[in-house]
């Protein structure tokens, strides 16, 4: 049993399998329908339980996709509709309730250190499917597209522009560590990568540029990367800070720069005209869809890793 928290936690080699097993198995269903199980149901008659503290589109659709894909089923939990560390049940016992019922738990929460709280009282794996801190189910399925249009990310150079300091960035630097391509943050001194994250990629010797300038981010590159500037719960001044990485939006002229093969990734949920425009977004060279569809593909070898 093992726990899917942060890229850091797990070694390139196990990353490395999860990315290989997610390209087999979407490989092997080509023809069958969205939601028809795979040959083998390696998750036949078990059940995963999702809680979202936060709004989610792509990851509860993406992970009950997935679970019915690999023969089993999902059920999405409402925090303000069970007893979640609240009134009289503590979150200990919450967890203590949920080994008995379900086989895994994805959680998608404001605090990390709840994803960690909540893992501690589980006798099941548990897997985050965001956090203040990281969004590594993401990130893994952004291998997996990348990988799908270039080939083997190794040596590959990836830029992000933006705010350098927030769950995507954190999962992209430790990714950068773990899968060993080159990655060059565009972000002004104020959304610059934390201390923790710097002090981890130093010691792992992650390839990391951290630049002001968006044009020497995105010059040379493989892949240019972007995420909403303010993020969910983030406590900003919302109109300041998009004032201030106004100079990293990716437009056509700064996608120019990157190679002419680049291609162009999100997230989502995308806020349009301010940190992408709708020509890049909408263009030939973004693979946006794409990477919502793979996040069923990467979330299905990851439930299987944590399973076996
Ligand atoms: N990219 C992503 O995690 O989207 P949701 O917030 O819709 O789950
Ligand atoms: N950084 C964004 C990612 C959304 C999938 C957020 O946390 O809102």
């Amino acid at each position: 049993m093992r726990n899917f928290i942060n890229i850091s936690d797990i070694s390139s080699k196990e990353l490395r399998s999860i990315i290989e097993e997610a390209k087999s198995r979407k490989l092997n269903r080509k023809n069958l329908n969205k939601s028809a199980p795979d040959e083998d149901k390696p998750f036949d008659g078990r059940s995963m339980a999702m809680i979202f503290e936060k709004p989610s589109t792509r990851t509860r659709m993406s992970f009950d996709i997935a679970a019915k894909q690999l023969g089993g089923s999902s059920i999405t939990l409402n925090p303000d509709g069970i007893h979640y560390g609240k009134g009289d049940e503590t979150l200990k016992d919450t967890a203590k309730v949920l080994t008995e019922y379900v086989d895994i738990v994805m959680l998608r929460t404001s605090l990390h250190k709840n994803l960690e709280e909540f893992g501690k009282h589980l006798k099941i794996p548990i897997i985050n499917g965001l956090s203040d801190e990281g969004h590594p189910c993401q990130i893994m399925s952004d291998i997996l597209t990348f990988e799908e249009s270039k080939g083997s990310i190794q040596n590959k150079t990836i830029s992000w522009l933006g705010d350098g300091n927030n769950n995507m960035s954190n999962s992209l630097i430790e990714a950068a560590g773990k899968f060993g391509f080159q990655l060059k943050i565009g972000c002004p001194k104020k959304y610059t990568p934390n201390k923790k994250i710097l002090n981890w990629a130093k010691k792992n010797k992650v390839d990391l540029l951290v630049t002001k300038d968006p044009k020497e981010a995105v010059k040379d590159s493989d892949c240019v990367m972007t995420d909403k500037w303010v993020s969910m719960n983030d406590k900003v001044n919302k109109k300041l800070k998009k004032k201030t990485l106004k100079g990293y939006q990716v437009n056509k002229k700064l996608m120019q720069l990157a190679k002419s093969d680049a291609i162009f990734m999100h997230c989502l949920p995308v806020g349009r005209g301010e940190e992408v425009t709708d020509e890049v977004i909408d263009g030939k060279q973004s693979v946006v869809w794409r990477q919502a569809l793979n996040r069923v593909h990467a979330q299905k070898s990851i439930i299987n890793w944590c399973l076996n």
